[in-house]
């Protein structure tokens, strides 16, 4: 299942120079399984068409409270979640005090689904002492704010007021409408990327992830209403928006970081490929060619982080979902890894398929469980290989 299968948001885009960038989030949110209706206000059809977002939602779009009459009552009702995407300061004014004088403030009135606003504004605008109020007002009521962001904004400015980009907005009204979900204000920790092992101040030992399994992993759970931390090595995928993250390198690094935020934690996704030998000796400056030399390094085993927290997850009753990369007997030596670091879920990758492992989009596991349950997954992104996985993590924490 995509994350907005069977859901109808409503997108209200009102009139702002970031309204080009709410037809990339009615895109998104359509390629995340929603079917999207959209109001634009009078001011929003001055900056984008209707024809845009008719063309991505294939589906009619509004404009005038005077083209159907009821239809203000009617998209309020069916809609799961409304996003406001831009949120002039003017809307989110009139939405502070009530108004309902076009279609989407009357929309918004009658609406009684989870409202997420991303406002959009100049600076002065954003922080002037209406807009705070009014902001405040409204979150106070229940809507979620996500944004502003800082950056460039119009008229050659920069400073907070730049509308947040597509994947942290839809991030949020996944969020918005995650009730139900077993995660839903559980702590998880997710570790993602490689680390990596210096040997001199220039260069280091490392490996190829990514952290796009990770991420996904982080992204789908706090979507689904989690607070999730996130301890990440230098992988170069796009972090997640969302979950509270912290970068760091070496093993030793991650290890601290993890023992750390599982003092909080009920769930621990351990996704990252650690690297599993380090220098024992680390040189001080640059190690020179020497003419014609090979060079000895030797290498120690590099902290392993499921073992070394094993006893604090048990005494805690840590939920804890490994990986494990084979080349051979997959799964013997998952079910082997499975007992040996304390697991109740074991994902298994076999790192000669090239569909699934290093930076590559796609994945495929086996999982199996304490119980010695085996599921053979097919092929999948690594964002929908991360639903299903956290499906079954969810499975067992409602039984
Ligand atoms: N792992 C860990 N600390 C390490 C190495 C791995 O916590 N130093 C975690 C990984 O994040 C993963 C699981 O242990 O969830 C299995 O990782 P894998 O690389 O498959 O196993 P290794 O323990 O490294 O064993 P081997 O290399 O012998 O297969």
């Amino acid at each position: 299942m995509r994350p907005f299968d069977g859901r109808r948001v409503l997108l209200v885009v009102s009139g702002g120079i970031a309204a080009y960038k709410s037809a990339i989030l009615a895109r998104r949110l359509i390629e995340a399984g929603a079917s999207v209706d959209v109001i634009l206000t009078e001011s929003a059809e001055r900056f984008v068409g209707a024809v845009t977002f008719e063309g991505i939602t294939a589906r009619p779009v509004h404009t005038s409270v005077w083209d159907r009459p009821m239809a203000h009552l009617e998209l309020g009702k069916r809609a799961d979640v409304a996003v406001v995407a831009p949120a002039t300061a003017e809307t989110l004014a009139r939405l502070a005090w009530g108004r309902a004088d076009d279609l989407a403030t009357t929309t918004l009135l009658a609406a009684d689904c989870p409202v997420v606003l991303a406002p959009a504004m100049n600076t002065r605008m954003w922080e002037h002492a209406a807009t705070i109020r009014n902001v405040q007002f409204l979150q106070r009521n229940g809507a979620t704010i996500v944004g502003p962001g800082v950056g460039p904004l119009a008229e050659r400015e920069v400073g907070a007021g730049r509308m947040s980009e597509p994947p942290e907005i839809l991030a949020a009204v996944g969020r918005a409408i995650a009730s139900g979900s077993a995660l839903a204000g559980r702590h998880v920790v997710v570790t993602a990327g490689p680390t990596r092992a210096p040997i001199d101040p220039v260069r280091f030992i490392g490996n190829r992830s990514s952290g796009r399994m990770g991420y996904a992993l982080a992204a789908a759970a706090w979507r689904r209403g989690a607070e999730v931390t996130l301890v990440t090595g230098p992988g170069h995928a796009v972090r997640p928006p969302g979950p509270a993250t912290f970068e760091v390198e070496t093993a030793g690094e991650m290890l601290a970081a993890v023992e750390k935020a599982l003092t909080a934690a009920d769930i621990l996704i351990m996704a990252a490929a650690v690297s599993d030998f380090e220098a024992v000796e680390i040189a001080g400056s640059k190690i020179k060619k020497t003419t014609g030399g090979e060079l000895d390094l030797k290498l120690a085993p590099a902290p392993d982080i499921l073992s070394r927290t094993l006893g604090a997850r048990r005494e805690r009753g840590v939920f804890t979902l490994g990986f494990a990369l084979e080349t051979d007997d997959a799964l013997e030596n998952g079910r082997r890894k499975l007992e040996r670091k304390g697991l109740q879920l074991i994902a298994i990758n076999d790192a000669t398929d090239p569909q699934s492992g290093f930076d590559v989009a796609t994945n495929r596991v086996s999982l199996l469980d304490e119980a010695g349950n085996l599921e053979e997954m097919p092929v999948l992104s690594k964002e929908e290989l991360a639903d299903r996985l956290l499906d079954r993590v969810e499975g067992v924490l409602e039984t």
